[in-house]
């Protein structure tokens, strides 16, 4: 069984190209960051004060049935947890050690056994650091907020300018948190997508999976 992790900061094209690279080899797929932002939408929708780290934490090893219902999260949920809300204070619960112990244990449960790509912040440095290929993916700060204002130009009315700061304010927050901090793996293999294409970055890592001939 194949593990391939994908980490690297927020809007460096993570997910659309651990989705397609999954796809090409006919692995599974798993959105780590989602399963952050699903808890933040969790805690948020039942009125917690998210900054109350002692009962964040008390809410989620209390609840039995969160860690089935990320196998149900459907296109509406899905909508939600990319919400403005959810995205500016994912952040702040992701940096809770109780909440990443749950999720990263949950994480090594579904990857066991499986061939899978997954994308997020720690995945090659904590939750599989003897993953068989590890990635991590980066891009100027200007590309990647111009990349998330494109994407969400027909949902959101927020400009270039202040998705570039929430963008240079999440990277802080991420790769400075105390725990499992955003970092470039051991042995990952680093690929700054700023000039290139999807294909040509999927290209660049089916190169180093499969070998040069057969990255077309
Ligand atoms: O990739 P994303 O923007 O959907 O991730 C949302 C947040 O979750 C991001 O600000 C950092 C956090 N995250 C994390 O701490 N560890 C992961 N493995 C994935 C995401």
């Amino acid at each position: 069984m194949t593990a391939i992790t994908i980490d690297g900061p927020s809007g460096a094209g993570k997910s659309t190209i651990a989705k397609k690279l999954a796809n090409r080899l006919g692995y599974e797929y798993l959105d780590t960051g989602a399963m952050y932002r699903y808890i933040t939408l969790y805690l948020i929708n039942n009125k917690i004060d998210l900054t109350n780290k002692d009962l964040v934490c008390k809410l989620i090893q209390k609840n039995g049935t969160l860690k089935d219902e990320f196998k149900l999260l459907d296109s509406e949920t899905n909508m939600d947890i990319r919400s403005k809300q959810v995205t500016r204070n994912v952040s702040l619960v992701s940096s809770y050690d109780c909440v990443r112990t749950f999720l990263v244990e949950l994480q090594r449960e579904i990857s066991d056994n499986t061939d899978i790509v997954l994308d997020g912040r720690d995945i090659g440095s904590v939750v599989l650091p003897n993953a068989e290929f590890k990635f991590y993916l980066t891009a100027s700060e200007q590309e990647r907020a111009r990349r998330r204002h494109l994407q969400y130009k027909d949902s959101s009315s927020d400009t270039y300018e202040e998705i570039l700061k929430d963008i240079i304010r999440r990277d802080a927050y991420d790769m400075n948190r105390e725990i499992s901090p955003l970092v470039i793996p051991k042995n990952a293999t680093i690929i700054d997508s700023t000039d290139l294409t999807i294909k040509e970055t999927i290209d660049k890592m089916l190169g180093c999976i499969l070998g040069e001939n057969n990255a077309i």
